[in-house]
């Protein structure tokens, strides 16, 4: 469905043209004076500038020619519609525009009968990759690697749902030190495994020789044990040369330390809502690697620089010098950068992508600047193809430092999650009836939009300050108030299926859908509404910016404007059945609407709260 401010707009072209003006002064906004009008438009004041005239005449002009016109395009089968409630010319030369409730109303339904509440699917099977939670494998998952998890599922939804291919990748830091260290720990604690008896000729044993819980354990004591004891950090280090040069035995280790991990590595995501269509990781690109770095070196980009292979990036109008990107360490070790580079000739290869998403911490600017550089230059990738890093600002705890546990650790993920579902069950067993078990499950479905809403509320590039109580208040710009504000709508809707039931009329929702939604009959039923017709708008620039704080703020304001229209109409009282029926109508699309962007942003909704 074309934007209701792009429909607007065509009529403003219009008028412009019909006066003699050019139809490019015919931009609309929506209103920043909401007390005079919904829609604006302020080309009078440039168009007076070029044509020589006050801009109040023009505007007058445009608005005779407004008032004498048809809505034409998509708004012709509503051409016996007015669009516009009034149109006025006020000084110096502004057009205030009110659309009218039969207009309103006849979008909304058409959003009704439309798939996707009437957003347009834009992208054409576009393929984009979206690089995102990028957990390391054997290591904990922390909340340095929440933002990038919530935000990276929630731009990957939204491209879906605009039609794009979105492929989520998951890049697990699978391929470095921790590996060796885990391998040197558990030679130290379980010599008598074959991996580590040099003569063993064997196969090797399917079963992993640890638990995820021993794992969990074994690599913070390695990698503790490492500070302090040289020798054993010196041994890990060449056991991870070894296992990245295929020496089998390790190999084999590698091989349980993945399965095991994965394993709850997927677990965890999946209570986060967050699902990879990739799992691939830094391994994966090494089999490119020697070609690569072969390539570059023969084609001179990279070139030998205090024992180390280089690529230089800096460019001339760069605000400052920017080192250039190293591709191979003096003693031969292959880097992040280059394992960024050999996955990306892996994802030409199978993909050849239109553009790249990064999401990481806001720590790896250069790393990417670097990349991208290098993969461009290189020709790895088509000058025309997009790659951006979306760099996300820390989750600070309440003293403004990087989020903590309470003894000052770095805090699990999951403890996280538990914590604010705690802290969720705490509120609703607090004023709500509800028996201990549904208590538990809404605490978890809640909890968890309490936390993605917290973080995706926030712009991505912002440092923002994780509050459990603020966050889980149902109150306010929070995720619960969102979810609160779909359980009231679902709860009328029950109660009035209900009542339709008792009455036998059988409103099931197939007949509720019939009729239409009736035009505005009080200032916040017509609020509502007009918030309603952004929905398209809304999704599309929230994609087009990256930007899902956009959507939150949308479904915020729709939920406010939701609670004005309740708490001043009485819909269930209501005793005109027809415009009962158009109230039901309205508010179902709220719900839908409300739905479908939680979806997007990637949580769910409870029954009851
Ligand atoms: N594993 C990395 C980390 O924990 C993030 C990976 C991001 N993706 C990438 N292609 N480099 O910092």
């Amino acid at each position: 469905m074309k934007k209701i401010l792009d429909l607007i707009a065509e009529q403003m072209r219009a008028a412009f043209e019909g006066c003699g003006y050019a139809a490019d002064y015919g931009k609309v906004t929506l209103s920043n004076r909401p007390d005079l009008c919904e829609y604006q438009c302020n080309g009078a004041m440039a168009a007076a500038k070029a044509y020589h005239k006050k801009p109040i005449d023009i505007a007058n002009d445009v608005v005779a020619a407004l008032k004498g016109q048809t809505p034409r395009g998509e708004a012709a089968d509503n051409a016996a519609l007015p669009m516009f409630e009034s149109v006025e010319a006020v000084m110096p030369g502004f057009i205030n525009l009110k659309l009218s409730g039969e207009y309103l109303a006849a979008y909304l339904d058409g959003m009704r009968g439309e798939d996707k509440l009437g957003a347009e699917e834009t992208g054409g099977g576009k393929t984009i990759i979206v690089d995102y939670g990028g957990a390391n494998v054997a290591k904990p998952l922390h909340v340095g690697h929440l933002r990038t998890a919530i935000i990276g599922e929630c731009i990957k939804r939204m491209g879906n749902y605009l039609g794009y291919h979105m492929i989520g990748d998951v890049h697990l830091g699978d391929w470095g030190l921790q590996m060796g260290l885990i391998i040197e720990e558990l030679r130290d604690r379980k010599p008598e495994l074959p991996y580590f008896d040099e003569a063993y000729a064997g196969e090797y044993p399917q079963e992993a020789p640890f638990t995820i819980s021993e794992l969990e354990q074994i690599y913070p004591a390695a990698s503790a044990r490492s500070k302090e004891d040289e020798a054993f950090k010196a041994r890990a280090q060449e056991a991870t040369f070894k296992l990245q040069n295929g020496y089998a035995p390790f190999t084999a280790i590698w091989r349980h330390i993945m399965n095991v991990s994965l394993a709850d590595l997927k677990k965890n995501y999946a209570n986060l809502n967050v699902t990879f269509d990739l799992w691939k990781g830094e391994s994966d690109a090494q089999p490119y690697i020697p070609g690569l770095i072969e390539d570059l070196q023969k084609r001179g980009l990279a070139y030998e620089s205090e024992g180390a292979l280089v690529v230089d990036i800096a460019l001339p109008d760069d605000p400052k010098e920017l080192p250039p990107c190293i591709i191979r360490k003096s003693d031969g070790a292959a880097l992040y950068a280059t394992s960024d580079l050999g996955t990306i000739i892996e994802r030409e290869r199978d993909y050849a992508p239109e553009e790249y998403i990064y999401i990481t911490d806001k720590r790896q600017e250069l790393h990417f600047i670097q990349v991208f550089r290098v993969a461009k230059k290189a020709g790895y990738v088509k000058p025309e193809t997009k790659m951006t890093h979306m760099m996300c600002g820390t989750m600070n705890g309440r003293d403004g430092k990087p989020f903590k546990t309470r003894a000052g650790g770095v805090m699990r993920l999951e403890n996280l999650i538990r914590e604010i579902g705690e802290a969720v069950y705490d509120r609703i067993m607090e004023n709500r009836t509800m028996d201990e078990e549904e208590a538990r499950r809404a605490s978890q479905i809640i909890g968890l939009a309490a936390l993605k809403y917290g973080d995706l509320s926030n712009q991505v590039s912002k440092d923002y300050v994780f509050d459990i109580d603020r966050f889980t208040s149902f109150e306010g710009n929070t995720g619960p108030y969102i979810l609160y504000t779909i359980v009231r709508i679902k709860s009328i809707l029950a109660r009035y299926e209900q009542e339709q039931a008792e009455n036998g009329e059988n409103m099931s929702a197939a007949k509720i859908g019939a009729a239409g939604i009736r035009p505005a009959g009080s200032a916040e039923e017509k609020s509502l509404m007009l918030k309603l017709s952004a929905y398209n708008d809304v999704v599309e620039a929230a994609f087009a910016e990256k930007a899902p704080h956009k959507l939150c703020q949308f479904i915020y304001e729709l939920s406010d404007a939701f609670g004005s229209f309740y708490n001043t109409t009485m819909i269930l009282k209501e005793e005109d059945q027809e415009k009962k029926a158009g109230y039901i109508r309205l508010i179902c699309l709220v719900k839908d609407v409300l739905e479908s962007c939680i979806h997007l942003l990637g949580f769910d909704a409870p029954e009851r709260m």
